[in-house]
């Protein structure tokens, strides 16, 4: 092997960065070149590339988003496009392609090995944490993080007033970001995607708290629950249940921004690194994960077929331990 692609697609996540430079850094010790593409398969469908030397990613471990730039691609899911990405690659003698990124960027980058026969290797990079086949995500940690910190301000003024903070936070179809900071911040209520939402059970809930004098409410509900955003759930509270002085904040994507944690940062690296590994020992069509401390490999079909599951199990302990 001795030129391969690396580009980063779909949301950006913190951590991102980090698992650039571990994969430079990791092909250039083997002396594969390293070729970046700009604006994720954009940059491939338009030959976008630059070669990375291990001086292009220093001082970035620590800096959030991508400087490769990342996108949503429409014509990548056309073949036409698939096509001139593919030209691309060939007319530069690249073998192969690391992806960071989502499930779509996996679908993407499996059709295209399926289509073309380029060797696809996947490093899961988003701050949803919705991916099978790695207990974290790139840019998960830091995510729950900046929740957590900006929740907390939340509750010195909630408290100071005596008001319920409704705090919609992203996870378009997964929960893990609303659950995990839900029980970071002792959230008096946390609405997921995953389950059900009933309203009046959580109105209840609220009222009891009014009623045994608790100073201050946070709900934490993810973007993509069924019940709704934000907006919706505090709208109906305020229906329903009207003593409460009721705010709404809707943190959107200062959640994707920020320096990567010192977690993401290390599962940032051992990813890349262990994705140029994964090419050399001849693996293709897999996503490279860790799961129980461990290195794992899941072929693009599973990771995109399953789904991470939320744990239960967390739910009914953070309903416990809000009472
Ligand atoms: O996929 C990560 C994510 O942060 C989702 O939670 C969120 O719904 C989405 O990205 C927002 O995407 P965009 O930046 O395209 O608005």
């Amino acid at each position: 092997m001795k030129k391969v692609a690396l580009l980063t697609s779909g949301g950006d996540s913190p951590g991102m960065n980090a698992c650039i430079r571990a994969v430079v850094r990791t092909g250039n010790y083997h002396g594969i070149e390293i070729i970046g593409v700009r604006q994720g398969y954009n940059g491939l469908i338009n030959g976008w590339f630059s070669k990375l030397g291990n001086q292009d990613v220093s001082n970035i471990i620590q800096r959030g988003g991508t400087i490769l730039q990342t996108a949503r691609c429409d014509e990548f899911k056309t073949s036409d496009g698939r096509k001139r990405a593919f030209n691309n690659l060939k007319n530069q003698a690249i073998e192969a392609l690391i992806v960071i990124g989502g499930d779509g960027s996996y679908t993407g980058a499996k059709i295209f090995e399926q289509e073309f026969g380029v060797k696809c290797i996947g490093i899961p990079g988003t701050i949803d944490n919705d991916l099978y086949g790695t207990d974290n995500t790139i840019g998960y940690d830091t995510a729950l993080n900046t929740v957590v910190e900006a929740v907390d301000k939340l509750r010195d003024t909630a408290s100071s007033h005596h008001r319920l903070f409704i705090v919609e936070v992203m996870g378009r179809d997964a929960g893990f970001i609303a659950l995990r900071s839900g029980i970071g911040v002792g959230a008096e209520a946390i609405l997921v995607p995953e389950t059900p939402t009933y309203i009046d059970h959580l109105i209840n809930k609220l009222e009891t708290d009014f009623r045994q004098d608790k100073s201050s409410a946070i709900v934490i509900v993810a973007e993509g629950d069924e019940f709704g955003g934000a907006n919706q759930v505090a709208q109906a509270v305020k229906e329903r249940f009207d003593k409460f002085d009721i705010r709404v904040s809707i943190l959107g994507h200062i959640q994707r921004g920020g320096s990567p944690s010192a977690y993401d940062r290390v599962l940032a690296s051992q990813l890349g690194f262990e994705a140029v590994n994964a090419l050399m020992n001849g693996r293709s069509g897999v996503a490279v994960g860790l799961v129980d401390k461990k290195i794992v490999y899941t072929s693009f079909e599973n990771a995109i077929k399953h789904h991470q599951e939320l744990n239960q199990n967390l739910l009914k302990m953070a309903e416990i331990l809000s009472l």
